[in-house]
């Protein structure tokens, strides 16, 4: 590749900068620790996410990088996901809970995808980049952590400071290296 790619979302009237330049990296910068502020900060920007009749169907599995519970997450993601997650500076399983006492929760993956939704702007703002992971074994994570019936891990989400792309190995550097790109506006709106 000669130069760098301008991986910027191209929008047709200007959005919020940092939903603008918000992109899922497989490249992180190796050896960089998150601080106890960042992870919270990170979190409470899900807890206080909105979800149906205020539910709160997520629950998260954090972890970091150098800690046991780190190679416990690695070891259940995709091998082609492990080979550039691992150098993430945390790893966090994004687990819906499916139904509370009153029975199932129908809007849980919604609830949850939001709650990761402002996780990510979170992380933005604190200058980290994120990109999530459908790709990994959801029934190895729930035994590995013990999760009870109604816990489902849904995706796993790799955080850290952005790297650079040329240093990932050809295999999984691709979307690092490519243009992003969207569906236009006038298809994802119906009936105009
Ligand atoms: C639920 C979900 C699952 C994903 N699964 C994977 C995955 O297993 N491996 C991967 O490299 N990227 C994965 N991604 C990242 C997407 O491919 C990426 O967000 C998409 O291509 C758009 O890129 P952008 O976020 O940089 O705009 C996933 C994203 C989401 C939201």
């Amino acid at each position: 590749m000669n130069g760098p790619i301008d991986r910027h979302a191209e929008t047709s009237v200007p959005i919020h900068p940092l939903l603008a330049s918000r992109q899922s990296t497989r490249a992180f910068e190796d050896g960089v620790d998150l601080s106890d502020g960042q992870i919270a900060a990170l979190l409470e920007a899900a807890r206080w996410s909105p979800s149906s009749g205020n539910t709160q169907p997520w629950r998260f599995i954090v972890s970091r990088r150098d800690t046991p519970e780190f190679k416990r997450v690695l070891d259940c993601l995709d091998p082609g996901n492990a080979e550039w997650a691992q150098h993430a500076s945390a790893l966090i399983v994004a687990v819906r809970v499916e139904s509370n006492a009153k029975g199932p929760l129908r809007h849980a993956a919604y609830d949850l995808g939001q709650s990761m939704a402002h996780l990510t702007f979170q992380a933005a703002a604190e200058g980290l980049t994120v990109r999530q992971m459908g790709g990994f074994d959801a029934a190895a994570i729930a035994g590995e952590f013990d999760l009870p019936e109604p816990f489902e891990p849904t995706a796993v989400a790799a955080i850290g400071v952005a790297g650079d792309p040329e240093r990932l190995a050809d295999g999984v550097a691709g979307p690092d290296r490519a243009p992003r790109a969207r569906l236009p506006l006038d298809e994802l709106v119906i009936g105009s």
